[in-house]
């Protein structure tokens, strides 16, 4: 079987590489750069040049394709390059699809991705769902609401930087999901056919919100946030003229959601039909503070060891 795989460069694309390969696919990855996709190929991928914004690029690559997983996105600022790959991207990915025949299309979408068609990505998402539910295209999606690597810049790293750390009073609670686990579930969907033409709300049993992951980083690192408490109105100024803060890189993942954070809707995928229908129990699949717990450990030990065991006596109280 010959997976093609879109995005495999990504955070949530290289698990999947990686674990297709681990169950015996031939994956075949359209990638930009085929330097910066070489670690693909040493995990033993086949690189294809392509880019979604060059629809050209991309029949050749379909040849002998029986299933396809799109993982690919922009987080681009640029509202044409987000809608020249999320939107037109898709349209010619689902067109060459169909007409090699694949015999899944698995699409990965934003969880609530119905309720927002003010923000362009989240339009565009649940547009390309609704067009692959009617494409006679054997799909499966997955929605997700987010995956837990991107807390750590969000979070564990500003507050191990000592960093400021912008709050808001209003906060949804947000299940996550490790992207080890996202990647186990979408090769795992291929081999079961009750999987076909479903979408499978994903993430992990226990839900958060940001107030929660903050104490759980402070918890493990031993340092107290700088938090400061800001308006949705006013992060929505900073927005604005992001580009003069230092924080800025750490909170444009969040900026570009901030109506979804203005929103007191929850972020709780219905796990328990995708854990049912993808025989896997919940307790499986990891959970934040375990994931926390890790990374945290992990980089205070490397702290230690370069600071030659100056903070060793901290570390008791630290963990
Ligand atoms: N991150 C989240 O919290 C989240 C939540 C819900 C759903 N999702 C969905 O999950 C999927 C994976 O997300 P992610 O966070 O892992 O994404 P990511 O890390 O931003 O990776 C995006 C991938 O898309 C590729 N790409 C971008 N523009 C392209 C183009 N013009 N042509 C071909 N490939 C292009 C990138 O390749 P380069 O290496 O060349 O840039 C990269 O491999 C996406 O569909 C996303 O919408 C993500």
């Amino acid at each position: 079987m010959t997976l093609l795989i879109l995005g495999g460069t990504g955070t949530l694309g290289r698990q999947i590489v990686r674990k297709a390969l681990e169950n015996g696919f031939q994956v075949r990855c359209i990638v930009r750069n085929k330097r910066a996709a070489n670690f693909l190929k040493e995990w033993g991928a086949e690189l294809v040049y392509g880019d979604l914004t060059f629809p050209e690029t991309l029949p050749l690559s379909f040849q002998g394709v029986t299933a396809i997983i799109d993982a690919s996105t922009t987080k681009s600022e640029d509202n044409t390059e987000l809608i020249n790959v999320d939107w037109y991207g898709k349209l010619i990915l689902m067109e060459l699809s169909k007409y090699v025949r694949v015999q899944r299309f698995i699409f990965l979408s934003i969880l609530n991705s119905e309720n927002y068609p003010y923000i362009t990505l989240m339009q565009m998402k649940f547009g390309i769902e609704k067009l692959l539910k009617n494409s006679g295209i054997p799909f499966t999606i997955f929605k997700y609401a987010g995956f837990f690597q991107a807390l750590i810049s969000q979070y564990a790293i500003p507050i191990l930087e000592q960093k400021p750390l912008l709050i808001t009073l209003e906060s949804p609670t947000i299940s996550y999901i490790d992207t080890q686990d996202a990647a186990f579930f979408c090769i795992k969907s291929l081999s079961i056919k009750e999987t076909k033409n479903k979408i499978l709300y994903t993430g992990s049993s226990q839900a958060w919100k940001s107030g929660e992951i903050i104490s759980l980083c402070e918890k493990l690192s031993g340092q107290k946030a700088k938090t400061q408490l800001v308006s949705i109105f006013l992060l929505k100024v900073v927005r604005q003229i992001t580009g003069a803060f230092e924080w800025s890189l750490k909170i444009s993942d969040r900026l570009a959601f901030i109506e979804v954070l203005n929103n007191t809707e929850n972020f709780i995928p219905a796990i328990e039909y995708t854990y049912k229908i993808l025989e896997i129990k919940p307790k499986e699949v990891l959970e934040l503070d375990f994931y926390f717990r890790e990374y945290f450990e992990m980089m205070l030990n490397t702290l230690e060891n370069l600071n030659g065991g100056q903070i060793r006596n901290r570390k008791t109280s630290i963990i």
